[in-house]
């Protein structure tokens, strides 16, 4: 069943588009259904995405020259979506400073620890970072596209952007990882990074939220704190329900294409019109 579901998708090189989407002064601060919690961690995630997504894009291209043809054409799709990712949360980072929010000093963090890692880790961890953080995009976006609730409650033009990016990081979720089993291979490299990446990126994550919260002075806002972790981690639980998903990447025997989002793929792509 994986493997006819990989042969499928590994048989289509994952399509750069272009998107053009444009954030205007009426879309509220707290985009996400009104919710300042959920807004300003989703609105710290796009904040780390440029730079972090840079990051992803050099450690592929690294190994490109020693791939088949076959795999290198996935990279340069891969590169393709991951770049236009970047443009557009650029434009809603933007749009975001625009009301006041630090996002120019998230920005210029991440681009810092990435500027660090490229120093300090090897080319084998950059690539095992990347296969990491792209196993976060994926069960995110896995998360989004077959829970419909989950983003329902968006501003239906940051939705847009979110669902755009969330098919994307899907169609492309194994092309970092068969490039690493391709040139490295590890499951050591693989597993141990993942370990370190999980932490980093709850604490990171949990880092800039609190500065975009502190921003608005209600970072120590207790109910809606409360609020906001009890609906991700407790009910209706978004993080808790990708605990599995999460965990299946420790499998010695893991692909992505393991998990078949083909369906939710294919009715979001209608959905939003996206060829
Ligand atoms: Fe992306
Ligand atoms: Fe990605």
């Amino acid at each position: 069943m994986t493997a006819t579901v990989r042969a499928l998708h590994d048989s289509k090189r994952p399509m750069p588009r272009r998107m053009d989407f444009v954030f205007d002064d009426s879309i509220p601060m707290d985009w996400f259904g009104g919710d300042p919690f959920k807004s300003m961690v989703l609105t710290a995630l796009s904040g780390t995405f440029p730079e972090g997504e840079r990051f992803f894009v050099d450690s592929v291209r690294h190994y490109q020259q020693r791939l088949g043809p076959a795999l290198a054409s996935q990279v340069s799709g891969f590169i393709g979506q991951e770049a236009h990712h970047g443009r557009e949360h650029n434009a809603f980072n933007d749009f975001m400073a625009t009301k006041g929010l630090p996002m120019g000093k998230i920005d210029r963090f991440v681009g810092d620890g990435m500027q660090f890692l490229r120093k300090r880790l090897s080319p084998e961890r950059q690539l095992a970072m990347t296969c990491a953080l792209e196993h976060f995009t994926a069960i995110l976006a896995e998360m989004a596209l077959e829970n419909p609730d989950f983003f329902a409650p968006m501003d239906e033009r940051v939705k847009a952007l979110w669902y755009w990016h969330a098919i994307e990081e899907s169609e492309h979720k194994a092309v970092a990882f068969d490039v690493f089993q391709d040139q490295v291979g590890s499951y050591w490299i693989r597993s141990s990074q993942m370990a370190i990446n999980s932490m980093e990126f709850a604490f990171f994550t949990g880092l800039h939220t609190y500065q975009l919260l502190k921003a608005r002075g209600i970072q120590r806002d207790w109910r809606m704190l409360r609020r906001g972790f009890r609906e991700f981690l407790v009910e209706p639980g978004w993080l808790r329900k990708m605990g599995k998903a999460y965990l299946s990447y420790y499998k010695p025997s893991f692909h992505p294409w393991q998990r078949d989002t083909t369906a939710a793929m294919t009715h979001w792509k209608a959905v939003y019109g996206i060829t």
